[in-house]
């Protein structure tokens, strides 16, 4: 099933072939077809509600689905829950932390696939702990209770967590939305030199266009459940295919390697009139 990729002679690392996800009666994945290819970055970009989250959610194996998933060329159905935390790390939109663990045992705890039957964590999995936690500016918060970080905190906390499960594949969905513009970049940049050490295959969806056009090697639009284009930033990054799926003006700028940086206007005049705005009740 699985499509090698030509000029690599590798498996992609995720292959999604006629997916199709329905909740709550509707089908908000449809007959969706995409591989991420080995080593590359890929942005999963689209409007609130296209569908992102929902793909990467199928990554679990858990939710009912049309179509196949693949990691590595593996059904994600086969593989057990220790081989698919070697596989791939997964950031979710939302994640659930147990309340009052502390930073430093919850962060450990991506190391549990690395550890052997006494599934406590060596002194491997704590020198690698303590590492990613520096990288990440987070050495103080170590005892801390993850529920009482800010939410910028709570956000590099989780990423850490990822991180230090070592694995080939990372897949972060919005993994900067709560973060100030200067630890926007130091987790982007670091996501990057991971890449370039450890020959990381990684997937992120992000609202900031600029982001995918900067960060990515490939981009992949998702609008009302489908595919509608994907490629190199600056041939999907048009003001064309984002006025089409976001309803806005926008103009970009290409550096000479391709980088895109989008400016967003205004919104299209074309859209629907807004509906009427909601006004203060007088008691
Ligand atoms: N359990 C559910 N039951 C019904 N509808 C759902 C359920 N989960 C998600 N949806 C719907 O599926 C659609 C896709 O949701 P999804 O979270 O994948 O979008 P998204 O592209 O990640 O959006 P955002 O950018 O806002 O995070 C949305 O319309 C959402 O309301
Ligand atoms: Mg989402």
């Amino acid at each position: 099933m699985s499509r090698t990729d030509r000029s690599t002679g590798r498996p992609p690392a995720i292959s999604w072939t006629d997916l199709s996800v329905r909740l709550g009666g509707t089908e908000v994945v449809r007959d969706l077809t995409l591989d991420v290819p080995a080593g590359t970055w890929m942005s999963l970009i689209g409007p609130n509600g296209a569908g992102k989250t929902t793909l990467v959610r199928t990554l679990s194996g858990a939710l009912h689905h049309r179509g196949s998933i693949e990691v590595d060329a593996r059904d994600v159905h086969g593989l057990s829950v220790r081989e698919r935390a070697q596989a791939l790390a997964v950031v979710p939109q939302h994640p659930v932390i147990p309340p009052g663990m502390r930073v430093f045992d919850y962060v450990v705890l991506g190391r549990a696939a690395h550890q052997g039957v006494r599934c406590s964590p060596s002194m491997l999995d704590r020198r690698r702990t303590v590492a990613v936690l520096q990288r990440l500016e987070l050495e103080s918060f170590g005892d801390r209770r993850v529920d009482t970080l800010s939410g910028g905190e709570r956000q590099r906390v989780v990423l850490a967590r990822a991180i230090v499960q070592d694995t080939p594949l990372l897949v972060l969905d919005e993994p900067t939305a709560a973060l100030d513009v200067g630890h926007q970049l130091d987790v982007l940049e670091l996501v990057a030199d991971l890449r370039t050490e450890r020959e990381l295959t990684v997937v992120t969806t992000v609202h900031d266009l600029s982001v995918a056009g900067q960060f990515a090697d490939v981009v992949a639009v998702m609008a009302d459940g489908r595919l509608v284009a994907s490629g190199a930033p600056a041939d999907v990054l048009t003001p064309e295919t984002i006025g089409a799926h976001w309803g806005v003006e926008a103009s970009t700028d290409v550096d000479h390697d391709g980088a895109v940086t989008v400016t967003v206007r205004r919104r299209r005049e074309s859209r629907a009139p807004s509906p009427t705005p909601i006004t203060e009740q007088q008691p």
